[in-house]
Parts: C-alpha cells; structure tokens; sequence
C-alpha cells in the first residue's frame, strides 16, 4: 500500500442476542477462533471479539458482543445495544421455545437500539436434524413477515457460520 493511501479503518459493533443456551457463544467462537466447546457453560456478563473481515477488498472489523440470554447473567442492557449496527438474532431450531422468544429480544432490540441495525435472524444447530422442533419455512417467513435476513447455520459442524456474520457486514457495508 503506497504511502498516501491511507488504510481506512472501519468498525462494526455486532451484538449477539437470543435465550440462553441456543449457541450464541459458540457462533462467535466458531467464527472468530474456528473452534467449538460442546460442554460450554452460560455466559456471564458480557464478552466480545473482534475480527478482521474482507469485504469488497477493504478491510473491516467485526467487534462481536456476547452476553447471557438468561436475564440473571446479563450485562446492562442499554450499554450492551449502544452503538450496535448489526445483530444476530439467535434461536435453536431443536427447541420451539426458543424460536417462540424471538418477538421479545426484537422488542428490546428495537427499544434499546438505533432504527436502522442490520438484523439476521439465525436458526442454529441444524445439524441436530432429527431433533428438529422448528422447520426452514417458519423461519424464513418469521424473517419475511419482520424484514430480517435469514440463515440456518451450526456452530458444531460450522456450516454457514461465516455466512451469517458476513450477510450483516457486507449489509452495513
Ligand atoms: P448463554 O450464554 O447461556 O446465553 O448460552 P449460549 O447461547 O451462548 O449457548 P452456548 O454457545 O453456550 O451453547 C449451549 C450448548 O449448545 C452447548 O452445549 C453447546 O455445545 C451447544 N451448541 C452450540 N451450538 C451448537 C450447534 O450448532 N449444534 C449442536 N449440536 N450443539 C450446539
Ligand atoms: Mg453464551
């Protein structure tokens, strides 16, 4: 890179949310480490990471927050959302429960964050197939119905993890 060129530095602010125990924590450490913890325990307080990405040959950084989706081990939530331009929004697509919870982290996302986040709504640990409780269908048209983006991903055999961070990147981008 010649001198006068400078390196422009962008920095996104990406926070993770949904109940507890859908795999949150193990989608940032599948991304940002490439590994995975099948006895990982809840999340306490908040913990982030950044990671570089190439996005239409720039370089940007994803500063990824995690926090606990079970209200006691939560950080402040105001804190948490502040300055936030993207979200992943997470459920567990073996647990119904999960999925039934995703109107409520989208109110609090939307009283706690700027209008304009780039939101995704991921149905996590597809590779539990045979324990499936929530189908592709009803997540794609949950996503329609509230103008989010869409992805299915598992942290346990990595398939689209870097797909779904990449689709709110390059949307912000
Ligand atoms: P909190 O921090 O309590 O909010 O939970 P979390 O959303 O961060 O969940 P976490 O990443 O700790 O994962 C919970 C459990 O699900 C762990 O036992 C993980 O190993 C498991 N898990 C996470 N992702 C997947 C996945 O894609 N497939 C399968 N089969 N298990 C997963
Ligand atoms: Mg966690």
């Amino acid at each position: 890179q010649s001198g006068e060129e400078q390196t422009q530095d962008y920095l996104f602010k990406i926070v993770l949310i949904g109940d507890s125990a859908v795999g949150k924590s193990n989608l940032l450490a599948r991304f940002a480490r490439d590994e995975f913890y099948p006895n990982s325990k809840s999340t306490i307080g908040v913990e982030f990471q950044t990671q570089k990405m190439e996005i239409n040959g720039k370089e940007v950084k994803a500063q990824i927050w995690d926090t606990a989706g079970q209200e006691r081990f939560r950080a402040v939530t105001s804190a948490y959302y502040r300055g936030a331009v993207g979200a992943l929004l997470v459920y567990d697509i073996s647990r119904r429960q999960t999925f039934d919870s995703i109107g409520r982290w989208l109110n609090e996302l939307q009283t706690h964050s700027d209008m304009n986040v780039v939101t995704i709504l991921v149905g996590n640990k597809s590779d539990l197939k045979d324990a499936r409780e929530v189908t592709t269908a009803e997540g794609k048209s949950l996503a329609e119905a509230q103008g989010l983006f869409f992805i299915e991903t598992s942290a346990l055999d990595s398939s689209n993890v870097t797909a779904a961070f990449q689709t709110v990147v390059r949307e912000i981008f």
